[in-house]
């Protein structure tokens, strides 16, 4: 099927998502659509979907405009979607999730369960996709609930497969076998677009690319001929640089002590599973791992966000298990929080506020009861200016800035003062690769200025850029840490669960 787009405009209020889009997906190729975060990627293949009515412009099917006015629209014409957030039904059957909506069944019009499994077990097994057809979705790695989105759009026989992000929840490794799987369906004619704002992946996979910026398509060109340097340029608009300058730690001693920390959910899962963690003054200690293996209760556990179950934590040998989040910070410690939105920054508060959010009733922002206002206002004109957040003023409210510069703003306030220890949960997640480099050299700079720093990134090549240890978080245990630098295979096997000893010498060979 060959599929076209022709015009393809869709505003939201105060933004156009897409702006005149064209682009053309030939039958039996993979179409790659790469471009940063916010650039109009998932809008234009939800418009391709469905899901959202474009403002303007057409869609071509072999040729023919075609009206596409919800998914089932969509579905009928071919066209299969894998959405970044996956729609399943966590508590059906991964039969029950592939066939919803298209059930068999049998000749009382009950649904027909050993056809179904019949149906799914011939799927699974012409696809190759390994799963066991009667496991409840919620059950699944969230790798393996990609699998099921996959074969449930394969079912309804879609001739045009969109993945949108489909790597982002797996290992090196397993986004390995997502390409083979993808050079499978276009073997048989079927096209693919896949969906990705790394670079690499491109390259890898794809044989045309279209470049998203702001909403227009900047540019269609050929991965494997075109250099990995001129795609990030195009994609951000200006020059950038691929490689962060890391000189060598210079490690004193111990600042962050974590022994034996287990912290338990509600359903009484050990989340956190004994873990053992030591973070010294100069170096950065970064965590690997596929989201869900228990980083982000270890970090709301270190920065007073959530109670431990036992084992202690301590911050320049003073526990802070006990202690409040306010007391934790003050004594020390950043936090640039995984959610920003909830954790790290009030909305609806100035630039100005956000920026004394936990300082504001201590010496210099306050005297006795008063608040200096000349103080927080000074303060707060000096770090937008240093940090290079944009924003039209400090009495702005936080909120209307946009993802990137919401982040530098958080990054810029936990930098920016005396700290031991710095926690850095996904410190650059949605944001552009042009703050990505920024924020980087803002760690490194922390680091060098003797401060402990923890990162915790699903960002793989994150990891690797910036830990002087890497570490692999596990089902709540920790694996590692690994002095730098350490193959990228090895820590790719390492987040899938194979035993650090055997990873690091497949990951050498
Ligand atoms: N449902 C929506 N309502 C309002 N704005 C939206 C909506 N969906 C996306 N946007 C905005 O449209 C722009 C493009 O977003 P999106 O297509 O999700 O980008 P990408 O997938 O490339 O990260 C962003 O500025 C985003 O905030
Ligand atoms: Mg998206």
């Amino acid at each position: 099927m060959k599929l076209e787009l022709r015009g393809i405009t869709k505003r939201f209020p105060g933004v156009v998502a897409n702006d005149r889009i064209d682009l053309v997906i030939e039958p039996g190729k993979v179409h790659g659509l790469l471009g940063e975060n916010g650039a109009g990627k998932s809008t234009l293949m939800n418009i391709l979907y469905g899901l959202y009515g474009a403002d303007e412009g057409q869609i071509l099917i072999d040729d023919q405009p075609v009206e596409l006015r919800d998914p089932g629209d969509a579905i009928a014409a071919g066209i299969g979607m894998v959405h970044q957030h996956f729609m399943l039904v966590p508590v059906f059957t991964v039969a029950e999730n592939i066939l919803l909506g298209a059930e068999p069944l049998d000749r009382f019009r009950r649904f027909d369960r050993n056809e179904a499994r019949r149906l799914v077990t011939e799927l699974i097994e012409r696809y190759d996709l390994p799963l066991d057809p009667d496991a409840l979705v919620e059950d699944l790695p969230v790798g393996l609930q990609q699998r099921v989105e996959i074969l449930k759009a394969l079912y309804r026989d879609a001739k045009l497969l969109i993945l949108d992000e489909p790597t982002a929840v797996l290992t090196p490794q397993q986004a390995d076998g997502l390409f083979a799987s993808i050079r499978g369906f276009t073997e048989q004619g079927r096209s693919v677009v896949f969906i990705s704002h790394k670079l690499r992946e491109h390259r890898a996979i794809a044989d045309s690319v279209s470049i998203l910026r702001r909403g227009k398509n900047v540019g269609t060109l050929d991965p494997r001929t075109t250099d990995e340097q001129e795609m990030a340029n195009l994609m951000v608009g200006r020059p950038v640089s691929l490689v962060i300058d890391r000189p060598q730690p210079t490690v004193g001693e111990v600042v962050l002590d974590v022994r034996g920390l287990t912290v338990t959910d509600p359903t009484g899962v050990r989340v956190v599973d004994g873990l053992d963690l030591q973070v010294r003054r100069g170096e950065i200690l970064a965590i690997a791992g596929v989201e869900g293996n228990g980083q982000t209760p270890l970090v709301r556990a270190l920065t007073g966000l959530q109670g431990i179950t036992s084992g202690s934590v301590s911050v320049e040998g003073r526990d802070v298990t006990e202690l409040t989040r306010k007391e934790i910070l003050r004594g020390g410690v950043g936090h640039i929080p995984e959610d920003r939105g909830a954790e790290g920054l009030v909305a609806d508060f100035t630039v100005a506020e956000n920026l004394v959010l936990n300082l504001w009733d201590a010496v210099p922002f306050a005297k006795g009861r008063s608040i200096q206002f000349a103080e927080v206002q000074a303060h707060a004109e000096r770090v937008v200016e240093a940090y290079d957040v944009r924003t039209p003023g400090t009495t702005t409210p936080a909120g209307s800035l946009s993802g990137g510069n919401q982040q530098k703003l958080v990054v810029a306030r936990e930098i920016d003062r005396e700290i031991d220890l710095l926690v850095a949960s996904q410190p650059t997640r949605g944001v552009d690769v042009g703050s990505i480099e920024y924020i980087h050299e803002q760690l490194v700079v922390k680091r060098d200025a003797g401060t402990a720093v923890l990162i915790v990134s699903s960002e793989l090549d994150e990891v690797l850029a910036l830990g002087d240890r890497v570490a692999v978080m596990f089902r709540g245990k920790l694996v590692g840490p690994f002095p730098s630098p350490v193959s990228k295979e090895a820590v790719g096997l390492m987040m899938a669960g194979v035993d650090p000893a055997e990873a690091l010498q497949r990951g050498d060979t």
